[in-house]
């Protein structure tokens, strides 16, 4: 049992990605190996189906996709932008939802797995309202998403030098996100 964990951003401080590995460290210490990547590390193109017609898909979405067919389980923190997710983040989604040919059905990567969403924001609603399309986007290609969510306001002041929360409560929260979604995978699997 795997679960990966990401964040829509590519930003070096990126609040997050700290949130995020936060979360991973719950899932970690509640029994399921887990992995943190970070999307800016995969160099992809716009998608473009002509692209993808002529070259196959790019060997970095190949790579980024491998990663996701591992995967029974995501935490993602989603930055909000225009009150929606980032482009980084359904660029990724759109490379990794496309088939490869007959064995390799349309969305195969994300089919029938489960995830824990999360956001954190400089504004007073932490990303909230970017979680609600995320919601129905992972929704419709097939994922389950658990209802336990958490969105950070007043990101810039919420975090510790060492990429904790300030706030005992909320870091425990967000431990506790993590660890859910591995309890919900080990439920599955038992
Ligand atoms: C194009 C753009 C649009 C944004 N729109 C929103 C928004 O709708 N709501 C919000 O709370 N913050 C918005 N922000 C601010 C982001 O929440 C902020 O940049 C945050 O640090 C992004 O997350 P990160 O730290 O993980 O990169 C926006 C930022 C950018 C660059």
């Amino acid at each position: 049992m795997h679960i990966l964990a990401f964040s829509g951003s590519n930003r070096k401080d990126s609040f997050n990605q700290r949130l995020v590995a936060v979360a991973a460290r719950g899932a970690q210490e509640a029994g399921v190996d887990t992995t943190i990547i970070n999307l800016g590390d995969f160099s992809l193109p716009i998608y473009c189906q002509d692209l993808q017609n002529e070259s196959g898909l790019p060997p970095e979405a190949q790579r980024l996709k491998n990663l996701f067919k591992e995967a029974d389980g995501f935490l993602i923190a989603s930055p909000e932008y225009n009150s929606a997710f980032s482009p980084l983040l359904k660029n990724a989604i759109d490379w990794v939802s496309r088939s490869e040919g007959k064995d390799d059905p349309a969305g195969a990567a994300f089919a029938g797995k489960s995830a824990v969403l999360m956001a954190a924001s400089p504004g007073a609603l932490g990303g909230l309202r970017g979680l609600v399309f995320l919601r129905m986007l992972l929704g419709n290609i097939g994922i389950t998403v658990l209802p336990n969510q958490r969105a950070i306001p007043k990101a810039a002041d919420a975090f510790l030098e060492d990429g904790n929360l300030r706030d005992e409560k909320v870091q425990a929260s967000i431990l506790n996100l993590g660890g859910t979604l591995a309890q919900h995978l080990q439920r599955l699997e038992s």
